[in-house]
């Protein structure tokens, strides 16, 4: 009963009268008790300052002032490849590398029925993205030598699926001891007029997992970060669920991110090459000698359309979500508040139970604020960070939205392309449309090659036929 009336004074103060006095209708004391529990996990320190700020009076934080395009390694770039490569490879070799996929989000936009590393996706065996990844790291384990551990952050929402699925398929052939899931946090969802934490049915809240931000908090609090110092893993390569080009090791990536004098092994990332000045994905800049990434959304199209005098967008960045991160860095950061991430809002509907009407409502409209705290939010707290080019074809095929851009539909097409390209390389006679486009649906799978170079020495056809479909 303690608890209840301390909770409800932490609700007055943060202008959440209206749970109050449902809690106070609730019954039985149970139900009553298993909603106060919901309520009790929440963090109460910010919520009416992040209430206040982000909905009740929201105004868009102003542009930085002083904004450059970020400087980066780039593809024809004068820097030593094979160098890098080489000490990266020893890196990976040593077992001082893990992997770190984040796949607790929604996945609204894709509309799949389950989690987002379950939906079937390489581009002619329609393996899940879970299994592309999983064996590239098999793939790469064997061609190391090296043990890399696989931590994957889910969220409540998929926590249970994503285990199961894993169970259910034998972890796609890894030792189950080195696969690691680890839930991150969630807030409530508010409601975007009144700020009131909105329930998603009588007897549970409305949340929303935190962000893939909420990465660093979760990394610490799971026990995740501990385990890596125990296996001694020193750095990790991080990368998003629902991009089936990730090299899930990249040697050359890694390298620099650990050698490179630019570099302060504590966040790297990649960027490709903006496909349009209004592509939707955030920009590497630099604002006041640091290096952050600004989002699309938060650029005037004044300077999204900014060109160099060789034509080139002058923003040109685009990040593509694969970081390397030191985790010395991530301790460094999860100690102390003064590095804590900020939030962002999203707008986003949310279907929820009226308390008013004792009505369930589908809104068709936006209706709710959900505040979640993105990863790359990281990089300016790095003493030095580093963005390294690679090509598109090669790593970023995201699959996020039902159809056009960013959809399976997209993603399958590069798959091709990339696989094309890599045969190519090796003397395959790959066959062409007049545009230029691959006549052939082409899956290498991840067992086989995780770069070109692993093509080399394998028995392959010497021409793909035209209109076939391969796997490899
Ligand atoms: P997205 O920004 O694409 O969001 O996440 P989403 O939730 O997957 O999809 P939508 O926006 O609802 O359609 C990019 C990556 O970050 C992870 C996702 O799982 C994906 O790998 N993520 C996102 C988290 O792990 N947690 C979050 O809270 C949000």
């Amino acid at each position: 009963m303690t608890q209840v009336s301390d909770l409800n004074t932490q609700l007055v103060a943060c202008g959440q009268d209206h749970l109050v006095d449902y809690l106070s209708k609730v019954t039985p004391d149970t139900a009553r008790d298993a909603i106060a529990a919901q309520l009790l996990s929440i963090d109460f320190d910010d919520l009416g300052m992040l209430i206040e700020k982000y909905v009740r009076n929201y105004t868009p934080a102003a542009s930085p002032a002083s904004i450059a395009p970020a400087k980066y390694f780039s593809l024809d770039g004068d820097w030593d490849r094979d160098a890098f490569q080489a000490k990266g490879e020893e890196l990976i070799r040593a077992s001082k590398v893990a992997c770190f996929t984040v796949a607790g989000g929604q996945g609204s936009r894709l509309g799949y029925d389950g989690p987002k590393g379950c939906y079937p996706t390489s581009c002619v065996s329609e393996k899940p993205l879970f299994q592309i990844f999983a064996e590239g790291i098999r793939r790469s384990q064997e061609k190391y030598g090296a043990v890399i551990p696989w931590y994957i952050m889910t969220s409540p929402l998929n926590h249970e699926a994503t285990k199961s699925f894993f169970a259910e398929h034998d972890y796609f052939g890894l030792d189950s001891c080195n696969v690691m899931f680890f839930e991150q946090g969630v807030m409530p969802s508010l409601d975007a007029q009144s700020g009131q934490i909105l329930m998603a049915d009588p007897m549970h809240l409305a949340t929303n997992p935190d962000g893939h931000g909420g990465a660093f908090k979760a990394l610490a609090v799971s026990g995740a970060l501990g385990d890596m110092k125990t296996r001694g893993i020193e750095h990790m390569s991080y990368f998003q669920v629902d991009n089936p080009l990730t090299r899930v090791v990249d040697p050359v990536f890694l390298g620099l991110h650990v050698f490179a004098p630019e570099s302060s092994g504590e966040f790297s990332s990649k960027m490709v090459a903006k496909a349009s000045w209004d592509e939707k994905v955030g920009v590497f800049c630099d604002v006041d000698g640091s290096t952050e990434v600004i989002e699309y959304s938060d650029m005037s199209d004044k300077l999204a359309k900014q060109t160099n005098a060789d034509g080139q967008l002058a923003f040109n960045a685009g990040s593509i979500a694969i970081h390397a991160i030191g985790v010395d860095f991530i301790e460094k950061i999860v100690s102390n508040p003064e590095y804590a991430l900020p939030f962002h809002r999203a707008v986003k509907k949310v279907g929820h139970f009226d308390l008013s009407t004792g009505q369930s409502v589908a809104p068709s409209e936006n209706n709710a604020v959900k505040l979640e705290k993105f990863v790359f939010d990281g990089i300016p707290l790095a003493s030095k960070s580093i963005v390294v080019e690679t090509a598109r074809v090669e790593e970023f095929a995201p699959v996020k939205n039902e159809t056009g851009s960013d959809s399976i539909v997209s993603s399958k097409s590069i798959q091709t392309a990339r696989a094309a390209l890599w045969l190519e390389a090796v003397g395959v006679r790959v066959p062409r449309s007049a545009d230029g486009s691959v006549d052939a649906t082409i899956e290498i799978s991840t067992l086989t090659a995780v770069c070109s170079d692993d093509l080399k020495g394998i028995v392959l056809p010497d021409a793909i036929d035209p209109g076939s479909t391969v796997t490899l």
